[in-house]
């Protein structure tokens, strides 16, 4: 199986670097517009699959889109991060007409590629990449929400002084720090509510760290995370090529589930060798079902702004 990763920066390289280390993929190819960026990581990460013992086969091109022919995945990416104080929303301009022309040329050399965008503004970046590609909605997925989720588990574990892998969790709606819906009455400890053990209080404040879990991150850094977005990217990736059938919450187009039409928004869906095979309805309450519909609210407005852009 082969994956194309566009974009060699921060969160693309980790991306490969998991799909590497972890041997999901039979071939990795890093592309990137910046003249021998792609080639070195792949050169680096090559050298160390020697000493990690991976089979993975991982190339690096500047702009050379044939190099990525009949990828079974294309990873977007590309595009401006998110410096301090600024939001995801503020990008949009910029990373649009990068996606666009990204879609057209990865297309080009893999018409039957199964599309993943992690560009930020995530939900809108998606939406456009339905749009330009044509593709059926299945075989394009934005990563936001499984992003969300593991900062939402971490912080619950934390609160919990437990492992993190004994914590479930989800993030549905916007991938933006006002627009996302931490799911607090359905997160568990070992299956249990977690309202069993944390205040209300404690909860409230683990849904507020987790809705501006990215913008803390980029102020300690200076620039946007890159280990977790792009080892979300990566499992993403896992559970298409290997069929694994996952629950993640995604970002996907909808037609009137969870109230909502002609929008990409995080809700949770099953995701296998046919890309997003399946969403599944959480059942919300009125309030949950509220939160979802400002968010909708909000992205779409981003999603206007698209129309006003001369991409
Ligand atoms: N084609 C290919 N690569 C491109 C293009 C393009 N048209 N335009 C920009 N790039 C490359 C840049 O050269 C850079 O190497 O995309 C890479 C982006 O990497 P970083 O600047 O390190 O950004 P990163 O932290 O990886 O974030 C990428 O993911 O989480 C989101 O908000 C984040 O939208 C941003 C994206």
């Amino acid at each position: 199986m082969k994956v194309t990763i566009v974009g060699a920066g921060n969160v693309g390289a980790t991306c490969a670097d998991v799909l590497m280390y972890r041997q999901i993929a039979h071939e990795v190819v890093l592309i990137d517009i910046k003249e021998g960026l792609a080639e070195g990581k792949a050169l680096d990460m090559r050298q160390s699959a020697n000493i990690l013992g991976s089979a993975t086969r991982i190339t690096g091109v500047t702009n050379d889109y044939s190099q990525t022919a009949n990828s079974d995945v294309v990873v977007i990416t590309s595009g401006v991060p998110r410096k301090p104080g600024m939001t995801r929303e503020e990008l949009i301009g910029i990373n649009a007409g990068i996606v666009k022309s990204v879609i057209k040329q990865a297309l080009e050399y893999s018409p039957n590629a199964i599309i993943i965008v992690i560009s930020n503004p995530m939900d809108t970046m998606t939406y456009l990449a339905l749009k330009e590609s044509g593709l059926p909605k299945h075989r394009v997925i934005g990563m936001g929400g499984i992003l969300d989720s593991a900062r939402f588990k971490s912080y619950l574990a934390a609160a919990l002084n437990c492992p993190q892998k004994d914590v479930e969790g989800v993030v549905i709606g916007g991938h933006g720090d006002t627009t996302m819906i931490p799911l607090t009455r359905f997160a568990t400890y070992l299956g249990v509510p977690v309202s069993q053990f944390l205040s209300q209080e404690q909860l409230k404040k683990i849904a507020d760290d987790t809705m501006v879990g990215g913008a803390t991150l980029t102020k300690l850094i200076g620039t946007s995370a890159w280990y977790a977005p792009g080892a979300a990217g990566a499992v993403l990736v896992e559970s298409i090529l290997a069929d694994q059938k996952r629950l993640f919450a995604c970002c996907v187009a909808l037609d009137g589930e969870y109230g909502q039409k002609d929008i990409c928004l995080g809700v949770p869906v099953i995701v296998g060798k046919n890309g997003w095979e399946k969403i599944i309805d959480f059942q919300l309450n009125a309030e949950e079902q509220a939160l979802f519909n400002k968010s909708a609210e909000a992205v779409r407005n981003m999603n206007n702004l698209l129309a006003t852009l001369a991409l």
